[in-house]
């Protein structure tokens, strides 16, 4: 009788591994940096994006920003989770940019950074990003 062939071992948070496998595609030849993200909708959908950059550098678009266009441009409006992950010992948080972004399209998200040694760290935005302009002010 052969052996059994063990189940797969449960995901433990798909968003992170999501995070994880879109770096894989950045497009990150200048900074050599990729990243990934993911968000979650309230649906419990998952969008992904990885950077890509630009010869001229500045018109780079970082993961996180990736991601989020990319949901809103399908018809996505609300988040519950985002999920960042670079190759960095000290986690990688998102830019001022994309911070701003997030708090635009996401209010006051959970983002977890993560590494790919699976070290965590979870924030609510509006810890990163703590006196933020929106739409409110105009
Ligand atoms: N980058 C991201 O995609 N997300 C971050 O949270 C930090 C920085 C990208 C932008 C650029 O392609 C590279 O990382 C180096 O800054």
């Amino acid at each position: 009788m052969t052996d059994p062939v063990p189940d797969p071992v449960p995901d433990p948070d798909p968003l992170i591994s999501a995070a994880i496998a879109a770096r894989a595609h950045a497009f990150a030849p200048f900074s050599k940096f990729p990243v990934g993200a993911a968000i979650e909708d309230t649906d419990g959908r998952i969008h992904t994006g990885c950077n890509v950059e630009n010869a001229t550098y500045g018109l780079t678009l970082c993961a996180e920003r990736v991601a989020v266009f990319k949901a809103i441009s399908e018809g996505v409006r609300k988040f519950r989770r985002v999920a960042v992950a670079a190759d960095t010992g000290t986690l990688t948080p998102p830019c001022g940019a994309c911070r701003q972004i997030l708090w635009e399209f996401c209010g006051d998200v959970e983002i977890t950074l993560v590494n790919l040694h699976g070290k965590t760290e979870t924030y609510r935005l509006k810890d990163l990003f703590p006196k933020p302009f929106d739409v409110s002010f105009l």
